[in-house]
C-alpha cells in the first residue's frame, strides 16, 4: 500500500525558484510519470520525495504520514537512477542483497528475496557475475532488482533508461510495464521522453519551469491538452497549432487561417460564437487529418480546407506530409498508399470532434 501526497512542494536555490507549489495525489498502485524538458525540476522533485534534498516549503506524506523531515533510509522508498550505481566489487547477488543486509534482514529471507527478484528480472544465470561482466541493460536490471528486493512502499525511477541504446530502451520499457502490472507497485517515474511517458503511465504530470501544467491520464493529456505547451510537448509528431481568427457567418462560426483558408465549425458551442474576431489557436493531431477524395468528405464531423503539399515523408506504416495552409505549416499522418508530390494542392479534412481550441493570449484551452 502506498498513497503519496505532495502538498505545495516548493524549492528555491538562493533566489531561483525551481519548483513552484507542486501538489500531486497518487493512489495506491498508480504509475505516475513526471515528464518535461531537461531542467524543468523533475529530479529536484524526486529528490524531495526520496529525502535526498529538503523542500523550501510544502509537505510530503506517504500513506497519511508526514515524511518531509525523515531521513531517506526511514522512508520505505527505493530509487533507481539513470546511472546504475552498482558496487563494482560485489557480485550481482551481493548488489541486490546489499540494501537487505544494511537493514539486517535475516540471511534466509535475504536469499529468498534475491532469488525471487532474480527470477522476475531474468537475472538467475548472472547472480555470480560482477557488474563489469554485464551489458548496460543487464546492469540496469540489477539496479532495478536492488530496488525490488527491498519491497518498499514506493518506487522512484529517475530516467532509468536514458543510458541504454534505442532497442534496449524499448525492451526495458516493456519489462518495466510488465513489472508494474505484476507487482501492482506504486511508482513515480521521471523521463524527458514523452513517448515513454505515454506508454508507461497510468497518469502523467507535465512539468515546465517547475510548474505542473497538467495532470491526467495519457489519453487526457494527449487529446485534451490543458495548454499549447502540453499540446506541443506530447506526441510525435507534436499537435499542430494553427493561428486563426473567429468570424461569424453562414454555417459557422468560421476559423480564418489567413490566405483565404477557412474552416466552418458547424458544431461549435455558443461560447465560441461570442468570440467573433478573437484570435485563437487551433490544435489538431496529425492523425485527425485526412485527404478529401473526389469531393467526398469522409464520414463524421469533418470539414475541408485547401492546402499545398510541401514535403512528403513515408515512414512505411504511413506518410507524414508537411502541408501549407495560408502560410502556416501542419503535419498530417496519411495513408501509405496516397500518391502525393511537393507542390500539389489538396483538400484536407479535419476531424472536428478532435480539434482543440486555445485562447491565443493565455495559451490555455477554451473549455
Ligand atoms: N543544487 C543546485 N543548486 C542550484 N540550482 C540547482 C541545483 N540543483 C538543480 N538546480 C537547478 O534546478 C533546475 C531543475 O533541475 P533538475 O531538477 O535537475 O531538472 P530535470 O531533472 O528536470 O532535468 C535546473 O535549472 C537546475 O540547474
Ligand atoms: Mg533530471
Amino acid at each position: 500500500m502506498a498513497r503519496l501526497h505532495l502538498d505545495k512542494v516548493h524549492k528555491r536555490y538562493g533566489n531561483v525558484t525551481v519548483l513552484h507549489d507542486v501538489s500531486i495525489d497518487l493512489e495506491d498502485g498508480e504509475f505516475l510519470v513526471l515528464v518535461g524538458p531537461s531542467g524543468c525540476g523533475k529530479s529536484t522533485l524526486m529528490n524531495m520525495i526520496a529525502g535526498l534534498d529538503e523542500p523550501s516549503g510544502g509537505r510530503v506524506s506517504l500513506d497519511g504520514r508526514d515524511i518531509t523531515d525523515l531521513a531517506p533510509a526511514d522512508r520505505d522508498i527505493s530509487m533507481v537512477f539513470q546511472s546504475y550505481a552498482l558496487y563494482p566489487n560485489m557480485t550481482v547477488e551481493q548488489n541486490i542483497a546489499f540494501p537487505l543486509r544494511m537493514r539486517k534482514v535475516a540471511r534466509e529471507e535475504r536469499t529468498r528475496r534475491v532469488r525471487e527478484v532474480a527470477s522476475t528480472l531474468q537475472l538467475d544465470h548472472l547472480l555470480g557475475r560482477k557488474p563489469r561482466q554485464l551489458s548496460g541493460g543487464q546492469r540496469q536490471r540489477v539496479a532495478i532488482g536492488r530496488a525490488l528486493a527491498r519491497e518498499p512502499r514506493l518506487y522512484l525511477f529517475d530516467e532509468p533508461l536514458s543510458n541504454l541504446d534505442a532497442q534496449l530502451r524499448l525492451d526495458m520499457r516493456t519489462e518495466i510495464k510488465r513489472l508494474h502490472q505484476s507487482l501492482r507497485a506504486t511508482i513515480v517515474y521521471v523521463t524527458h521522453d514523452q513517448i515513454e511517458a505515454m506508454t508507461l503511465a497510468t497518469r502523467i504530470a507535465v512539468l515546465r519551469d517547475g510548474v505542473v501544467q497538467q495532470i491526467g491520464t495519457p489519453h487526457e493529456v494527449y487529446h485534451q491538452p490543458q495548454n499549447t505547451f502540453v499540446a506541443g510537448f506530447m506526441g510525435s509528431p507534436r499537435m499542430n497549432l494553427l493561428r486563426a481568427t473567429v468570424s461569424s457567418g453562414e454555417g459557422g462560426p468560421w476559423l480564418q487561417f489567413g490566405g483565404g483558408a477557412q474552416l466552418a465549425l458547424p458544431c461549435a458551442d455558443a461560447a465560441l460564437r461570442r468570440r467573433s474576431s478573437d484570435e485563437v489557436i487551433v490544435g489538431v493531431r496529425a492523425e485527425a487529418i485526412a485527404l478529401q477524395r473526389n469531393g467526398v468528405v469522409p464520414l463524421g464531423r469533418h470539414a475541408a480546407l485547401q492546402a499545398r503539399v510541401e514535403v512528403v515523408e513515408p515512414t512505411g506504416a504511413d506518410i507524414l506530409a508537411v502541408l501549407d495552409i495560408g502560410g502556416q505549416e501542419i503535419t498530417a499522418r496519411l495513408d501509405p498508399e496516397e500518391t502525393l508530390h511537393a507542390g500539389q494542392i489538396v483538400a484536407l479534412c479535419f476531424d472536428l470532434g478532435r480539434v482543440v481550441l486555445f485562447d491565443a493570449r493565455s495559451q490555455q484551452r477554451l473549455a
